[in-house]
Formats: structure tokens, sequence, C-alpha cells
């Protein structure tokens, strides 16, 4: 086939297409050679004509929209195997980023049509489920991250943990580059944090959930689920990047009772450059689509990039790159399958707590490592603190207000501003 009979500026896509829209940076070619080029290379063309068959013709992916840089292409579903993931993005992000024909390229949003959304699980609890599951009806969660994230002791780790239950928090997390070092062996932590959430839980009478982080090898990785199972515990934490979709898959499709924490460590390395690489949006939705159940997507105010304030002067470009917009797509309605809860983390303090729900909602998990255990009095006030900028807010307090009968938190706003 020829690149041009992969350009139909006039084709609708039908309920059966999978539609991708592209930022592209032709090099040295017309807009319209390099749309056609991505097409080609992401569907059943290559390099040049290799004589197909008139049947092989039908599965052409079809640019059918472009404006400015943005390209639209309607892939028919048929080109892609139901319920493989790694399947669907070696088409529609496989080579084509490596192409002469773009200088710069960005899977900027997707759609997928109702029948491959249905061949995959979704999430198993998704944010209802989540809320059920740790008895909280309306609040955002509490979470945070053992600090520092490598080079404790399980012993430490185990009393920074009970200490951040105890002050407040909902859930606990490993950070996501601890797996089983010998400085703190998995299967240890496991079982000694496991028992001090319970003793937590006890003493002040609210759920506690603790999330191990089991990123490793595969058949490792699902021991150590197995582990979790076995043992009682609510969550577990894997790196769905560092990972892989595949990996991710198999987790989710073991079907453990476990829900499952997804953190997006190395996400940047395709997210964040602007003209080149793949949407956060577009991460969100494949690991939805697979079936996390809480996915880490940014702060817009803290350490890592990710600016809400883009979000009142969007256009529509910025909005799909925005933390706001990740959000809300984790949240849309995709018929039988579960939204995703999603967790904002990553330099946040307990000043930071109005912001994020104003702009985010309450439907969030919002997450503290150094915003916790960097508390001036240590982790148990940092906790307290947290809790207290949570408590606030829901009632409409302003925290400045409220921490002068809050010790905590007024700590916590002076040592942070
Ligand atoms: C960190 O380790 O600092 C964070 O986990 C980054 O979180 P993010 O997924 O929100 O970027
Ligand atoms: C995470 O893994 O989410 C973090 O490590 C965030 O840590 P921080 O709150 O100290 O940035
Ligand atoms: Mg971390």
């Amino acid at each position: 086939m020829k690149p041009e009979q992969f350009v139909d500026l006039k084709y609708k896509p039908s309920g059966k297409d999978l539609v991708c829209l592209f930022r592209v940076e032709p090099n040295k070619i017309s807009m319209r050679k390099a749309a056609a080029t991505v097409a080609l290379e992401s569907s059943v063309g290559t390099w040049t004509d290799v004589h197909e068959k008139k049947y092989v013709n039908k599965l052409a992916a079809k640019v059918f929209s472009i404006k400015g840089n943005m390209v639209k292409i309607a892939y028919p579903q048929e080109l892609f195997e139901m319920g493989n993931a790694p399947n669907i993005l070696s088409s529609i992000v496989g080579n084509i980023f490596g192409m002469k024909a773009v200088k710069n390229l960005r899977l900027e949003d997707i759609k997928i049509p109702k029948d491959i959304l249905n061949s995959f699980l979704g999430p198993k609890y998704g944010i209802a489920g989540i809320r059920k599951l740790m008895k909280i009806k309306t609040r955002p969660l509490i979470g945070t991250i053992v600090k520092p994230k490598l080079g404790l002791k399980t012993k430490d780790h185990t009393a920074i943990a009970y200490d951040s239950w105890i002050g407040g928090c909902d859930l606990v997390k490993d950070d996501e580059n601890l797996s089983s070092q010998k400085f703190n062996k998995f299967e240890k932590r496991l079982s000694k944090c496991l028992e001090v959430a319970d003793k937590a839980k006890s003493q002040t009478g609210e759920e506690k959930a603790y999330l191990i982080n089991i990123t490793d090898e595969t058949k490792e990785m699902i021991k150590r689920a197995q582990l979790v199972e076995a043992q009682g515990g609510k969550y577990v934490m894997i790196d769905i990047v560092t990972a892989g979709f595949s990996a991710l898959q198999t987790l989710r499709e073991a079907n453990f009772k476990m829900a499952i924490h997804a953190h997006r460590a190395m996400h940047a390395a395709f997210t964040r450059n602007e003209k080149h690489g793949i949407s956060m949006m577009v991460l969100a939705d494949f690991a939805r689509l697979i079936g996390v159940d809480q996915l880490h997507i940014g702060t817009a105010i803290g350490k890592l990039e990710g600016d809400l304030e883009l979000v009142s002067s969007l256009n529509e470009e910025m909005e799909r790159k925005s933390v706001k917009a990740t959000r809300k797509r984790l949240a849309q309605d995709w018929g039988k399958i579960k939204s995703v809860l999603s967790v904002s983390s990553g330099g946040l303090h307990p000043g930071h707590v109005p912001f994020l729900i104003k702009h985010l909602g309450k439907d969030i998990v919002v997450q503290m490592g150094g915003g916790v255990h960097g508390h001036p009095k240590g982790t148990l006030r940092g906790a307290i603190a947290a809790r207290q900028a949570l408590e606030a807010t829901m009632q409409n307090i302003s925290l400045k207000k409220y921490s002068q009968d809050h010790i905590e938190l007024k700590d916590a706003l002076e040592f942070w501003g």
C-alpha cells in the first residue's frame, strides 16, 4: 500500500475503531505524508509497497483529521488481539517513535472501543470498592510513604509505619525502590507491618492498610502477592512501568483479594517531553484497563512536574496533559470497567491539602512522605498534622484558623510555610 492510501479525511470513525490523537512534527516532509507514515507503520504498512492482498488493505489505519500538528488516526479493532495490552501498545506506540519521517511524535490521547474495553478486567475495587474496604465514606484518604526511602532496617521501618497509622494515616506504603534488600527483607517487613497495622486498628478503631511493594520479576512478584494474601493484607503495590504491562496483567488476572496500588516511577521518561512520547492520560487509561485500583497522577504543586495552574488557562491540549484531567479520566464512566482512585503524591505537606481538595476533589488519596516524617516533632505529630489539615478542609475552616488550637498543624505550617 502507498502512504496516500492511509489518509481519508472524509472518514468517520465507528464504535469499532480505536482512535488515537497524535501530535506530529514532520521531518522535512509534508504533514500529510508524516501522518500517513505514522498510520502505515502502526498498522499494516511498511517503508515500501509489498503488494498486499486486498483483504489486508481493509485493515489499514486511517488518518481522518489533521489540524495543525494534531492528527487523529482510526484503527479498526480487528488489528488487535482482545485482552492483550502489550500487543495494542506495540502497534499504537511501537516503532513509530523512531521513524525518520517524524522529528517529534507524541500520543496525547486515545479512545478505546467497547469491545476492547470489555476484553479486560479493569479494577477489582475501584473508588467505591476502596471506600468500602477502608470504611471511609466521603473524605480523601490520607497516606504516607515510609521515609527515608531506602536504608531503614525492618524494625525502624515498622516503628515509623506504626506512628503514621496511630497519628491518623489510613494507608502506609513502601517507596518505589524498596523491595527486598538485605537491610529490609520483604517477608519480615510484611509480617511485622501487618502486625502493627492490626494493633493500630484496634487502638484507633479505624481501618489501616499497609501497601507493600511487591515489584520483582513476575514469578517472584506473584509469590510475594500470595504471601500478602495469606497474611490478610488489604493491598499490594507495584511499580507498573518498570515491572511492565504484562506483569501487571498477570498480577491482576491472578485475582488476589488485595487492592492494587500503582506507582508510576519512570513514567516521566516518556510523559514529560511535551513534543515526544506518551501522555500520562494514555498511561492512566492502560493502567485502568488492565486493572489497578489506585494510581499516582502527580500533585500539581509538589516536587515533581505537573502544573495544575495551567488548567485555569486551558486550551484542550493543556487540559489533556494536566493532573486534573487525568483524575477526571480515571473516574470517567467506562461501563463495567470500574473507576480508579487517583493518588496525589510527591513533595506534599499539610499546607497543600486545601489546594488539592479544591482542584482534585475528595475522591483522592493525599499522600505525603517528607510532609509527615519531616515534621519538626517527628512522624507521629506529622501524621496528626496531616489529618488535622484534612479535618479543617472538610469542615471548610482555614488551616490558619484551625491551627490556633491544633498545635501539630501549627508546627507544620510554621515549618513548611
Ligand atoms: C516519589 O517517589 O517522589 C513519588 O513517588 C513520585 O510520585 P508520582 O508518581 O506522583 O510522580
Ligand atoms: C512516593 O513514592 O509517592 C513518594 O516517595 C512521595 O514522597 P514525598 O512525599 O516525600 O515526596
Ligand atoms: Mg517515592
